[in-house]
């Protein structure tokens, strides 16, 4: 299976074999990722970071995972400091940034930035995020977390809050169908799950049920996916408000669940996870946002072609 040369753009582009392939890399290069062995794979190669949007987990840990195998990183920083502000558009600073990189890690907050910037570029191009649809390196680690710490066949997962406008949920959703999940939407019902999401779900056999109470599901799953809601997503901010505070994961919640319960969130955390879960053995996020230092370095290493 060779994925040299190739763009990692959106989840639907990657078949379950493909996605375990990258699963399995992640998992050895683990040890680099912990910095218990160390790895030259990436001498000489250079990784563009173009953050359009704030970050910190995806941006870091792109950085460290490059720099772990031993590459270099070249980041753009902020966009006020860029010709972006001269009015220099996309396409150009790709094709401008693909002479000087050999691979490009892309975050915009436009749907479809990034497939639009691999049509321009010479190198690889990452979605790092884009828009309000696609998050594939974060789908990849959200799939390695189930993996290591639960199970990733048949699972029965709850995915809670902003599940309107978040990506994670998106790209998350169609690549445990791959898997025959069973899954139960929780949100406000301003927030619901897009009904083309849901219905595409339900074509693949994809047992989906819909709710607005945590409570109601906390002990029928194995695995809890928390979003935050975005308050940068919202035209009207009195709408933000009155949805900010619906759901939320506290100490008490838990009291009786199973013991094997995880709780993933992609981070950045609000509200919506009480910081008295964090000491508890279901808060798997700290693990999680780790977990995006391996499958970074896989994702990088496959697609330089250094790894195969
Ligand atoms: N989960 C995630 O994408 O975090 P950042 O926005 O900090 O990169």
């Amino acid at each position: 299976m060779s994925f040299k040369n190739r763009h990692v753009i959106s989840m639907k582009d990657f078949s379950r074999k493909e996605i375990d392939y990258v699963l399995d890399t992640a998992e050895k290069l683990e040890p680099v990722a912990r910095g218990e062995n160390r790895s030259r794979l990436l001498d000489g190669k250079i990784v563009a970071l173009l953050f359009f949007e704030p970050s910190t987990r995806t941006r870091l840990s792109f950085e460290v995972a490059t720099q772990r195998l031993g590459g270099q990183v070249l980041n753009l920083g902020s966009v006020e400091a860029s010709s972006v502000m001269k009015g220099e558009n996309l396409a150009d600073t790709i094709r401008v940034i693909s002479n000087y990189a050999d691979l490009i890690v892309l975050r915009h907050p436009l749907d479809g930035s990034s497939r639009m910037a691999s049509e321009f570029s010479s190198v690889p191009v990452i979605n790092g995020g884009d828009g309000s649809i696609h998050h594939p390196t974060q789908t990849f680690l959200d799939l390695y977390t189930i993996r290591r710490e639960s199970h990733l066949e048949d699972l029965k997962i709850a995915m809670a809050g902003d599940l309107k406008y978040g990506r994670t949920v998106h790209s998350l959703c169609h690549a445990l169908s791959l898997y025959g999940a069973e899954m139960i939407f929780v949100s406000p019902p301003e927030l619901s799950m897009p009904s083309e999401i849901v219905k595409d779900l339900q074509k693949n056999k994809i047992k989906v049920k819909e709710t607005n109470s945590l409570e109601e599901i906390i002990g029928d799953v194995e695995v809890i996916y928390m979003t935050r809601v975005q308050r940068e997503r919202f035209l009207d901010p009195e709408e933000y408000e009155k949805v900010k505070h619906r759901l939320k994961v506290t100490g008490s919640l838990l009291k009786n669940v199973d013991s094997n319960l995880k709780i993933l969130h992609p981070l950045p955390r609000v509200n919506e996870i009480s910081p008295a879960v964090d000491a508890t053995p279901h808060a798997c996020y700290f693990q999680q946002a780790f977990y995006g230092v391996p499958i970074r370095m896989a994702l990088l290493a496959l697609a330089m072609g250094v790894m195969e």
